[in-house]
């Protein structure tokens, strides 16, 4: 396993459309096993293949207590059930130390296939829906800040750009 750089924002590779994967071979399992040791190294408790600049449809979570239930989410589909919609503060590895309150569905019912390439269903809500619908999101290109205000996604633009510009080497 390989642990795999993370984009940040703004790259704009973060905004490409992922392609669906067509077959669940060795390659793409290495994918997932790479993608899960760069989550859990980082404390993160999902990543989008989009992230690591694979633009290819697969995600991974770990919304267990002690990081011990990996998901895979290859092809992910997923719908809303009901109406009803709560806010829940939200981080992202590709935005770090920044978070902000994003409203989503409360629950979902998730379609993919796992790293068997089996397809299955679940039902999802609470922080594991917010999670599934904030990694969908990466695959379609789409980051939480751009659910905030123009003024509070250019203040993070902003504190981004700045903590770049500190990485570089002298
Ligand atoms: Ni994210």
């Amino acid at each position: 396993m390989a642990k795999l750089p993370i984009l940040e924002f703004p790259d704009e590779r973060l905004r490409t459309i992922a392609t669906p994967v067509e077959a669940v071979d060795d390659e793409v399992r290495q994918l997932v096993d790479d993608m899960l040791e760069t989550m859990y190294d980082a404390r993160g408790i999902g990543l989008a293949a989009t992230q690591v600049d694979v633009h290819r449809r697969v995600i991974v979570m770990d919304v267990s207590d002690d990081q011990s239930r990996p998901l895979v989410m290859i092809n992910p589909e997923f719908t809303p059930i009901g109406d009803e919609r709560e806010p829940m503060q939200e981080g992202c590895l590709s935005i770090p130390e920044y978070y902000a309150e994003v409203p989503r569905a409360l629950k979902v019912h998730l379609k993919a296939l796992g790293r068997d390439g089996q397809p299955y269903e679940m039902e999802a809500e609470g922080l594991l829906a917010h999670c599934i619908q904030h990694e969908y999101d990466h695959l379609e290109g789409v980051l939480f800040v751009d659910y905030l205000s123009v003024l509070k996604r250019d203040r993070v633009m902003k504190k981004m750009q700045k903590r770049h510009r500190q990485m570089q080497p002298a």
